[in-house]
């Protein structure tokens, strides 16, 4: 199979499962345990939460281990206050905008921050509103459909001045671009393990030195009591692993991906009509979002999936419904346009030979 769904998930890195092994299979003591076997656990954790600090540049103490990005989020979210104002940009993944509707539903302020043509948040929208201390603001680093990266340090430094808490999702720019929490001035950001060739239901929420986290999961108070429950040692070691790879081989995965992101682009141009989604803006590496009018998106991705080969027409937890991408809704496309969009997500494994592959089957199946 071709498989170009980077975004949804990655394959397991094979280095990441020989790291995880043992912890599924004979180490499989309770890292809050006493005892050695507990005791071996509870340092291959902490050994994780540096791996995936130094991925963002921080302290481990900084790092809370959560179920994966989606819990992550949520965490984020919990941390306004009844009262105060919540904000979010049009395009955040359902695992913000559904606890983001919900705080609307109990009666509370929400924000919903637009987005021009291409997928920027508009920057007025720092001026329009009123801010008060204690207020939140959500922003995603990068675009899980499109890839368009926001400006987040930009908005973050003057939110700060406002005495806003920032907190940005960067499950889909972290491992594809360099990401420092300190020089992206939020102070909570979420990470995703599966999207990083890591295991799935793993992720992070870190969190600025001093910042007073309000726990989502109560119990038994792992996590610095911030997020309780046994932990998932050989998933997190996991998760370290990949993030450890991620730092170090981000260069050149990097230029492999935009290399292939370049040669992708321009096969699909050659195909008459096709709409390269924020084509101008500066996006993923790994990112290309694509339409064409009269097409059916989702009836391509079937007859692609035929052929072995995987896309997605949107986002993961968004396709199999027939509503256009939300994301592309904000953007101002049209309908029509909208419902003949495919996402391709590269990733580390895809070669020259997948994308011509890809684009003389996609010839084959459009052009006729
Ligand atoms: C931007 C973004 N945020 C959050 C998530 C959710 O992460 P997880 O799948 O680890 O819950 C995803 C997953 O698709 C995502 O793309």
């Amino acid at each position: 199979m071709l498989y170009f769904d980077h975004n949804a998930t990655t394959p397991l890195d094979n280095r990441v499962l020989e790291a995880m092994l043992p912890f599924l299979q004979h180490l499989y003591g309770n890292a809050s345990a006493l005892y050695r076997l507990g005791r071996v656990s509870r340092s291959a954790l902490e050994t994780a939460r540096t791996q995936v600090a130094q991925l963002v540049g921080v302290q481990a103490e900084q790092v809370i281990f959560t179920s994966g990005g989606t819990e992550a989020n949520n965490l984020a979210l919990q941390q306004v206050s009844f009262g105060k104002r919540l904000a979010v940009s049009a395009i955040e993944h359902p695992s913000i905008m559904v606890p983001a509707l919900l705080w609307q539903a109990q009666g509370q302020q929400l924000n919903i921050i637009d987005v021009d043509a291409e997928g920027h948040i508009k920057p007025d929208f720092i001026e329009r509103v009123s801010w008060a201390k204690g207020d939140l603001v959500s922003m995603q680093m990068a675009h899980n459909e499109t890839g368009v990266l926001q400006d987040i340090v930009g908005y973050a430094e003057l939110l700060r001045e406002k005495a806003v808490t920032v907190h940005t999702d960067a499950v889909q720019a972290a491992g594809k671009i360099p990401v420092d929490f300190v020089q992206a001035r939020v102070h909570l950001m979420t990470l995703s393990s599966h999207k990083i060739y890591g295991p799935k239901g793993c992720g992070a929420l870190i969190v600025e030195n001093g910042f007073n986290i309000r726990p989502l999961i109560q119990g038994g108070g792992q996590e610095q009591g911030w997020r309780s429950g046994t932990e998932n040692v050989a998933g997190l070691v996991g998760f370290g692993k990949a993030a450890e790879l991620a730092l170090t081989e981000l260069v050149p995965r990097q230029q492999h991906l935009l290399a292939l992101r370049m040669q992708l682009e321009q096969g699909l141009k050659s195909i008459p009509g096709v709409v390269i989604f924020s084509e101008q803006a500066e996006r993923l590496p790994n990112t290309v979002q694509w339409g064409l009018n009269g097409l059916d998106g989702e009836m391509l991705l079937m007859q692609l999936d035929r052929k072995g080969i995987a896309v997605s027409s949107g986002s993961a937890c968004a396709s199999g419904g027939n509503k256009p991408s939300a994301g592309l809704t904000a953007m101002g496309i049209s309908e029509a346009l909208a419902k003949s969009a495919l996402r391709i997500s590269l990733g580390q494994q895809n070669t020259t030979e997948d994308i011509n592959t890809l684009i003389s089957t996609l010839k084959s199946l459009v052009l006729h």
